[in-house]
């Protein structure tokens, strides 16, 4: 595609749609509203705390990204959501028990007035929880027409000027491709007679794009992840993002395999488990489910490690990933993974990580990177999938035939290129002759 000539500026309010009301999304808004209030500190958001370097590195310009291209400002953001239980976003929140209960008393007015709109919902696909906050309709189409609807009021009553659309609900039942997902005829047809393989997260994917609202999968199942929403997408010039927001062990992964390949060190195995007990490690007790989420875990190593590259370093690489549900740890998951590694003439050796993490505090602030992103993308022209994202997905879109890129450090280089190509900046190569010559 061609450089954006000019980018729109980020003139009024822009609207976050959040389907799915649970502990990320919870965290994330009230995050937003803590660090508005000046009582917090974004840590974790590249949008907010991040630089970029631009020129040669002796011309000393490392301006904050967030003066380098016009992103909305946090003061501007303005939430609604959906949800299967009535629960308001504070009621939400303090069940999901991420953030403790001084810091929530202190945001509870404005968590309290954000109510759930009702969910297009299907148990086929999520069997662990259910919940009365449903919408009813004929078919899966006008659900899809009645979130269009949703959208449409929302843009009126909030009076925003823009909107994105961030998935953070549960993570679905494990669907292929399959040709009603190719063409957005299709897709339509498909939501028209209730075909099995729609659900509910592609219902909104639709309901957005068609209504002109990027849109980015924070969950591993398919969602926009179909051509025929893509297809849309461009069609619609909305630009889409996913899938599965890159937090906990995917991150120390996609951090340190790259580190082992680049020093050529081989690896015979990796185990990864984890124990986790809230709503998310509830939902991926089920099979289906986990089967969506393990899919997304495991092939990141394949992706960076390149076995067929180097079989002899990682040619018979065993990686297996585990994940328990256990609900004394809430959403402070703990994740362990043991890495046989071998160095110089094959001799072995081991790694053992302990990651004691909290799930909702890694991703809260990738949903606010993921938001004001996709918004100026949208600004600029940008259509379509926005592969410069995959720095926050364990699981990145790509074009048809392209391998997606894991290593976290080969994607923090395409964000800050394409925010440089955005805004006629020269590209960092960091091959430094010039400083020799
Ligand atoms: N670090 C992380 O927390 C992390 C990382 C990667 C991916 N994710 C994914 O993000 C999603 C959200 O995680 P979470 O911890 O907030 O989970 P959560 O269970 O706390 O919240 C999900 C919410 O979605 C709601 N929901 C389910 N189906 C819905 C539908 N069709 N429409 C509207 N609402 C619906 C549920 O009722 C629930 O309140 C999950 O899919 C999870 O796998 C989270």
């Amino acid at each position: 595609m061609e450089k954006p000539s000019k980018i729109a500026p980020a003139k009024g309010k822009l609207g976050v749609l959040l389907p799915g009301l649970g502990a990320v999304s919870t965290t994330f808004m009230a995050g937003v509203e803590l660090v508005r209030k000046g009582k917090a500190q974004p840590v974790g958001s590249l949008t907010q705390m991040g630089t970029i370097r631009l020129g040669k590195r002796t011309d000393a310009r490392s301006p904050l990204i967030k003066k380098f291209v016009p992103l909305a400002e946090l003061k501007d953001l303005t939430f609604g959501g959906w949800d299967i239980f009535k629960d308001n976003a504070y009621q939400s929140a303090a069940n999901a028990g991420v953030l403790n209960p001084q810091d929530l008393e202190k945001v509870k007015p404005f968590l309290s007035t954000i109510k759930p709109m009702k969910a297009a919902f299907d148990h086929d696909f999520v069997k662990m929880i259910d919940g009365p906050n449903i919408k009813k309709g004929k078919s899966k189409y006008e659900l899809a027409l009645k979130i269009k609807e949703d959208i449409a009021n929302f843009r009126k009553t909030s009076r925003v000027s823009r909107m994105v659309t961030c998935w953070c609900g549960s993570t679905e039942s494990f669907v292929k491709p399959e040709a009603v997902h190719s063409t957005p005829e299709k897709l339509v047809e498909a939501m028209k007679s209730d075909h099995p393989a729609i659900a509910p997260s592609m219902l909104y994917a639709w309901a957005s794009i068609t209504s002109g609202v990027p849109y980015a999968n924070g969950a591993p199942n398919l969602s926009v992840d179909i051509p025929a929403l893509q297809t849309l997408a461009h069609d619609h010039n909305v630009p889409i993002c996913g899938k599965d927001f890159k937090t906990g062990q995917t991150l120390m992964k996609t951090i340190l395999a790259p580190g082992f390949k680049a020093r050529m060190l081989g690896l015979d195995g990796w185990f990864s488990t984890n124990i986790l007990g809230n709503r998310d490690g509830e939902v991926l007790e089920d099979p289906g489910s986990f089967k969506t989420k393990e899919e997304s875990k495991l092939s990141v190593l394949e992706y960076i490690l390149q076995p067929k590259l180097y079989p002899q370093l990682y040619g018979k690489l065993f990686h297996k990933v585990r994940i328990n549900y256990y609900p004394p740890r809430g959403d402070n998951k703990e994740g362990w993974d043991n890495i046989d590694i071998f160095g110089w003439l094959g001799y072995p050796m081991q790694i053992k990580v302990d990651f004691l993490c909290r799930d909702s505090i890694l991703a809260a602030p990738i949903v606010l990177d993921l938001v004001l992103f996709l918004d100026l993308a949208q600004r600029a022209g940008m259509r379509g999938i926005q592969e410069w994202l995959s720095f926050y997905f364990k699981s990145p879109m790509t074009a048809p035939g392209l391998y997606p890129e894991h290593d976290l450090f080969i994607q923090s280089m395409k964000l800050k290129n394409t925010l440089r190509w955005m805004k006629g900046e020269e590209l960092i190569t960091h091959l430094g002759q010039e400083y020799y010559d």
